[in-house]
């Protein structure tokens, strides 16, 4: 796939999660396969031109963590226009511009979501930024504001004409947050709705079957993965598999998932030290052991780790205590195999086993 300039090797990818789309976890999702193009946590352009340390934290990046965008927000078209120069002199490879933030925080000063409520607006603003640069510029956008103010075909056209190089669409309103279901014909619209630019669609895929279910359903021309990554790194292998054979790959052994569990682990220290390190994985960790089988013991410990030690003793520990649920060969009894990954579309989320979410706001929106 073609996005501008910028040639890359699938067309899948991953989707900003602020919080959790970090440096060790792109390189992760890269390692294992199958992503074309990895996206940072949404970097505030301001904070950015002030070189804040917490707006270049979470730019930070490596040799291995290519080819990289880095999704901007902000309202001022100043500040976004030199913050891309800023993140392009930098060897950024991409700069996407956040459009479907529903947070009151972002939206109440023009970022966000709140940026699909004037399309003019945007498109000048998206203009300065696509004529001060050489690498490609994207959005990311919701549907709309609410089901009433369905802005997002309109503003596809008007940023394909402002030379946008793709348009990433999550299937829901602002209005929606992350309630009910992806709309897949809200998506279709807007790739029907551009004449060149790739739409790539976005919204609740956490199996293979699924993404290819959005293109056939939509036209995309790609998908992009959030939380699906988070459940599963192995997605992105699977699904371009999935896409460019038609097979279906099995789902990673228990081995696998201890070796890229141990390298998220080592590469999470290396970026954020064996403090914080260790305190953040104790929220990551637990993703994997959801498809261990028996976990609970995994579960209690790997909550309090915090040194290298722990996490070795913690992993070892278990080891020997999941012993009582193998059979001679070493695998699993049958009764205590996990249930195969459910794709979202065919089934209800809380049917099989669909991953519980990550969690989003909750409450009405009006007071995110
Ligand atoms: C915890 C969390 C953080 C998110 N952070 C961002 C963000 O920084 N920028 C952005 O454009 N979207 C953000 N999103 C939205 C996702 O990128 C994505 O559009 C949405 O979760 C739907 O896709 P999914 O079902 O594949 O996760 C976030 C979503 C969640 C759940």
């Amino acid at each position: 796939m073609q996005l501008g300039s910028l040639q890359l090797s699938s067309n899948l990818f991953l989707s900003p999660l602020a919080g959790y789309t970090n440096l060790p976890f792109r390189r992760v999702v890269r390692e294992v396969g199958g992503v074309g193009l990895c996206t940072t946590d949404l970097v505030n352009a301001r904070s950015l031109l002030e070189r804040r340390p917490k707006a270049l934290k979470l730019i930070e990046t490596q040799d291995t963590d290519r080819p990289l965008a880095v999704q901007l927000f902000g309202s001022v078209p100043e500040e976004m226009r030199d913050a891309t120069q800023l993140l392009e002199s930098m060897g950024v490879d991409l700069v996407d511009i956040n459009m479907g933030c529903p947070v009151k925080k972002v939206c109440k000063v023009g970022g966000g979501s709140a940026m699909m409520t004037e399309l003019d607006k945007t498109a000048a603003l998206v203009a300065g930024m696509v004529n001060a640069v050489k690498i490609p510029i994207t959005a990311k956008m919701r549907l709309g504001w609410d089901d009433d103010n369905i802005t997002a075909p309109d503003l596809a056209r008007a940023l394909e004409e402002v030379g946008v190089a793709a348009l990433f669409v999550h299937g829901r309103t602002r209005q929606q947050g992350f309630s009910g279901r992806v709309n897949l014909n809200g998506i279709r619209s807007v790739a029907r709705a551009v004449k060149r630019v790739p739409v790539i669609g976005n919204g609740d895929v956490t199996t293979p079957q699924a993404a290819r279910h959005m293109m056939e359903q939509t036209g995309c021309a790609g998908v992009s993965i959030g939380r699906g990554a988070f459940y599963d790194p192995w997605i992105f292998q699977r699904t371009s598999h999935l896409l460019l054979t038609g097979d279906l790959l099995a789902e990673p052994d228990f081995g696998e998932r201890i070796r890229v569990l141990q390298r998220h682990f080592d590469l999470m220290i290396e970026v954020f030290g064996e403090e914080l390190g260790c305190r953040m994985f104790r929220k990551v960790a637990p993703w994997y052991s959801r498809r261990f089988g028996p976990a609970s013991e995994f579960n209690k410990k790997v909550v309090r780790i915090s040194t290298r030690e722990d996490f070795a003793a913690v992993l070892e520990n278990y080891m020997r205590w999941r012993e009582r649920f193998l059979d001679n060969d070493g695998q699993l009894k049958s009764q205590f195999q996990p249930a195969p990954m459910v794709a979202s579309f065919l089934q209800p989320e809380e049917a099989g086993a669909a991953p519980s979410a990550i969690p989003v706001p909750k409450g009405p929106i009006d007071v995110w």
